[in-house]
């Protein structure tokens, strides 16, 4: 459990950011990834853990002035080596499955204890190797799962700790996909019937009405739908202590935004200790005088601008106007721009001189002339037209076999890869202390047929 600081800390020094040109090339904390790339081939994650464990930092210490605990959500990074990283810094986590609950095990089997179970759909099994694993909290969200959980508690004669995950109503500006605090979405249990099933959970004695729970959605910019998310959960939490319960625990959820707009090129409009300063604000005036051990659920924030994808040049080709850009990472590696129409920025690792070389026919001379960008599609091998990372993209002039970054992938990229195509998933490395470390090798052919039959 993190602890209850008595006074809040100096915020720390923003890192310089991980993914900057040095001599021209690109670099994640001092390693060049034009190396890592003939090392380990592409594509290939990359993630500096020094910017994993600064967006922690700073999340740990703008809440400094009251208990609580940082539940990483898993399903943002599930890496083991990046559950390792966090949990040694005190990280709990925020799992949604079994299998979430077994990387967390064997990331760090003391987090067990600090993680709390989300999910709308949780199995028979999952809930058993909660239990057993004595999990902090199961999130519940649905009265149905309320009842298979006081079952299987009795049945191991366990005591389940429980918050009811309560969908407040409140509208979060982001991606249709990724809003959950509606009434119209399939998350959480209506805020106005939660009394009525605590009263009821109260019979059982194999169920402890521990907290109450909360998640609006995932990249939301504006912090205010957090404050009002949680003034509607802290005035459900004043009746139910009116009813007897002894709420212990406030789970605030995740879902705090990043800027995904072009960061190398000189904007430095977006400032991650303010928006987690004004994040921290927010939740404070919506707890008002509400002082519960406060869970907090963040992935995006940690990792999302730790991470990159890096990837290779297949080819270049034109179709009537367009120009293409084929790179060997494909929808697979990095679903976001295909699902959600996602921005994610991406740089040549030869950083453009803005001139280039032209032979003057008249003189049989080298000249510059200005390297002009231009607007093209950069897409992936995959058999669909929906496996684009970017449409009519300004990119400066690339050509087979050139290196591409695509920045701010380390949220929900590894984490939502497939084998679509029968394509082998990317390797990962991750930069700590100057040192590279191979966190994932490969797929191979092998590993993706071993389950088959024939
Ligand atoms: N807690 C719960 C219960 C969640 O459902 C989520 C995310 C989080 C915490 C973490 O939210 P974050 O701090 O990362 O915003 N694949 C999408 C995002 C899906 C988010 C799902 N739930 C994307 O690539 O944008």
């Amino acid at each position: 459990m993190s602890r209850a600081l008595p006074k809040k800390l100096p915020t720390p020094q923003p890192n310089p950011r991980p993914f900057a040109y040095r001599n021209r090339t690109l670099h994640c904390d001092g390693a060049d990834l034009t190396a890592l790339a003939t090392e380990h081939g592409t594509p290939l994650y990359v993630y500096s853990a020094e910017q994993i464990s600064h967006r922690f930092q700073l999340f740990d210490q703008a809440f400094a002035n009251r208990p609580h605990t940082i539940c990483y959500a898993v399903k943002a990074n599930s890496s083991l080596a990046i559950l390792r990283l966090l949990a040694k810094q005190g990280a709990g986590f925020d799992i949604v499955s079994g299998g979430e609950l077994e990387r967390v095990r064997k990331a760090h089997k003391p987090a067990l204890k600090k993680v709390v179970f989300s999910g709308v759909g949780k199995q028979l099994w999952e809930i058993d190797a909660a239990l057993d694993a004595d999990i902090l909290l199961f999130n519940v969200e649905s009265e149905a799962e309320l009842h298979l959980l006081a079952a299987r508690a009795e049945a191991r004669n366990k005591v389940a700790r429980f918050a009811l995950r309560v969908n407040p109503d409140v509208f979060a500006e982001t991606h249709p996909y990724i809003s959950t605090g509606l009434s119209e979405h399939k998350f959480g249990i209506d805020i106005n019937a939660a009394r009525a099933i605590y009263r009821k959970a109260k019979k059982s004695k194999w169920l402890d009405p521990a907290g109450v729970s909360v998640h609006i959605g995932s990249q939301i910019r504006k912090v205010d739908p957090f404050a009002a998310a949680l003034t509607r959960v802290t005035s459900l939490i004043a009746d139910l202590r009116k009813d007897g319960h002894n709420i212990r625990y406030i789970d605030a959820g995740g879902g705090l935004g990043v800027d995904y707009g072009p960061r190398l090129s000189g904007s430095a409009h977006f400032d991650p200790a303010k928006q987690v300063e004004k994040y921290a604000a927010a939740l404070t005036k919506g707890l008002a005088a509400e002082s519960s051990h406060l869970l907090l659920e963040p992935g995006r924030f940690i990792v999302a601008q730790a991470g990159a994808l890096l990837t290779r040049v297949l080819y270049v080709k034109k179709n009537g106007t367009k120009t293409f850009v084929i790179t060997d990472a494909g929808m697979n590696d990095l679903i976001r721009p295909a699902l959600y129409h996602a921005h994610h920025e991406i740089l040549p690792i030869k950083q453009p001189t803005g001139k280039r070389p032209t032979k003057n026919k008249a003189t049989n001379t080298e000249e510059e002339s200005s390297e002009e960008e231009n607007k093209v599609d950069i897409v992936g091998p995959v058999c669909e037209s929906g496996d684009f990372f970017a449409r009519d993209r300004a990119l400066p002039p690339v050509k087979p076999n050139d290196l591409v970054l695509l920045l701010d992938a380390g949220a929900y990229g590894m984490s939502q890869t497939s084998n679509y195509n029968t394509r082998p998933r990317p390797a990962e490395v991750l930069i700590d202390n100057a040192t590279t470390k191979l966190i994932r090798r490969r797929e191979t052919m092998r590993d993706l047929l071993a389950p088959e039959i024939t």
